[in-house]
């Protein structure tokens, strides 16, 4: 197991496709426990590959320290099948520097994976644990949690970053 490192907004591999896994063996373990561990640190609840620079289709999650009913998961290729209302709540991302914003999503989701030995699941759940599916499947398609904000937030937090990057450089 080794910590990596946390991939930030603007680096594209954050704004890539990600590949889906079809190889269901051995391979997957160091990826899957170096997102763990990376993701315990940081500390996060919900991890996705390409926020350590592999663009491939697979999150982590553990949100026990919010709800009790789910601990640690692994998510391979999950793909939102249904979705119903809308809820607004807070996010933040490990990718994201220095921003948390109200974000509105769908109340309720179905998502289908495959698990670790490639069998297909399906899990419907709703409110805080949606979101959070929400965000991580967000990033396996390029997307960001900035990407669902108004286009003016969206302009003023690039123009930060910009000027943060730039006094980093100087
Ligand atoms: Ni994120």
């Amino acid at each position: 197991m080794s910590l990596r490192t946390i991939y930030k907004f603007p680096e594209p591999v954050l704004r890539q496709k990600a590949k889906k896994i079809t190889e269901f063996d051995d391979s997957l373990q160091p990826l899957i426990s170096d997102m763990a561990e990376t993701m315990y640190e940081a500390p996060g609840i919900g991890l996705a590959a390409p926020q350590i620079g592999e663009s491939v289709q697979l999150i982590v999650l553990d949100i026990s320290k919010e709800e009790d009913e789910h601990k640690f998961m692994v998510m391979i290729n999950p793909e939102i099948t249904e979705h119903e209302g809308t809820q607004i709540d807070e996010e933040g991302c490990l990718s994201v520097l220095d921003l948390t914003a109200s974000v509105k999503r769908s109340l309720k989701i179905t998502v289908t994976y495959q698990d670790l030995s490639g069998e297909k699941q399906e899990l419907t759940t709703e409110n805080r644990f949606a979101v959070v599916l929400q965000h991580e499947i967000d990033h396996l398609n390029g997307i960001l949690f900035i990407d669902h904000l108004s286009p003016l937030k969206r302009a003023l937090y690039k123009k930060k970053i910009k000027k943060m990057l730039a006094s980093k450089k100087s």
